[in-house]
């Protein structure tokens, strides 16, 4: 049933967002034709792009939004800007903490706006880049899209797009961060969405004991 109902919700956030999805295909399409030692070049300012030996091929390839410093960073202070919610006071990192590989460690469920509480357990989030489907029934085709979930909810930072994009561009310092990134003109939603989605796909787990042993460096130590 909760399968049913996110691929539902899903399918309306498609439908809803269409021009979107058309656009973000089209850069999409754009942004893989860029040369792809340029996009290797600029990536290497940016943690969680590389291709770790032990995991399979990217899904949201570094071409697709070719990661940079600046848009990393813009990314990240999105993920931790409560204005993004209706209330002012809850942000992607108010659920997803650092210190419990942003998940939210002590918490069954998580309060959203106005405290009330989300319907399931925060997941880490990590090598998301890798991912195809997102949320525990996978109904989320696309890290961009992703976000759109949490940010609309009612339960969570109940946020409709539009006021979100209103809340940045009255922002001069985020107008002069987007202009930097993506030229003159208003923030839209293609922007927001991408500039988040570039922090979020850069959490990656692969540097540990575990990792390591996957990639055939390290072995195991009978105790
Ligand atoms: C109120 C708490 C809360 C807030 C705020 C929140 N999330 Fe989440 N997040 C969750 C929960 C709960 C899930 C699991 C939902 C599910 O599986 O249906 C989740 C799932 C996710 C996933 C999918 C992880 C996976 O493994 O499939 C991503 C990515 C994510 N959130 C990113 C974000 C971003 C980006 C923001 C801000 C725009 C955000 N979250 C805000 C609670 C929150």
């Amino acid at each position: 049933m909760w399968r049913t109902f996110y691929l539902l919700r899903a399918g309306r956030l498609l439908l809803a967002h269409w021009r979107l999805v058309v656009l973000l295909a089209l850069t999409g399409v754009v942004g893989a034709s860029a040369g792809c030692s340029r996009v290797a070049d600029m990536a290497l300012a940016v943690p969680g792009t590389e291709q770790p030996s032990n995991f399979p091929s990217m899904v949201y390839g570094l071409a697709k939004n070719p990661p940079d410093a600046a848009t990393f960073a813009l990314g990240r202070r999105l993920f931790y800007d409560p204005r993004l919610s209706s209330d002012g006071t809850v942000s992607c990192g108010s659920c997803h903490r650092a210190e419990a590989a942003f998940s939210h460690e002590g918490h069954r469920l998580s309060p959203g706006v106005g405290s009330r509480l989300a319907t399931r357990n925060v997941p880490a989030l990590q090598n998301l880049r890798w991912r195809q489907g997102f949320m525990a029934d996978g109904g989320v085709l696309g890290l961009e899209l992703q976000a759109l979930a949490p940010l609309t909810s009612p339960l969570e930072m109940n946020m409709p797009l539009a006021n979100a994009l209103a809340r940045l561009n009255a922002d001069a310092e985020y107008q002069r961060q987007f202009a930097a990134i993506y030229g003159p003109g208003p923030i839209d939603t293609p922007q927001f969405l991408r500039a988040l989605a570039q922090f979020v796909a850069s959490l990656t787990s692969a540097n540990s004991r575990y990792d390591h042993y996957r990639a055939g460096s390290e072995r195991l130590i009978d105790l």
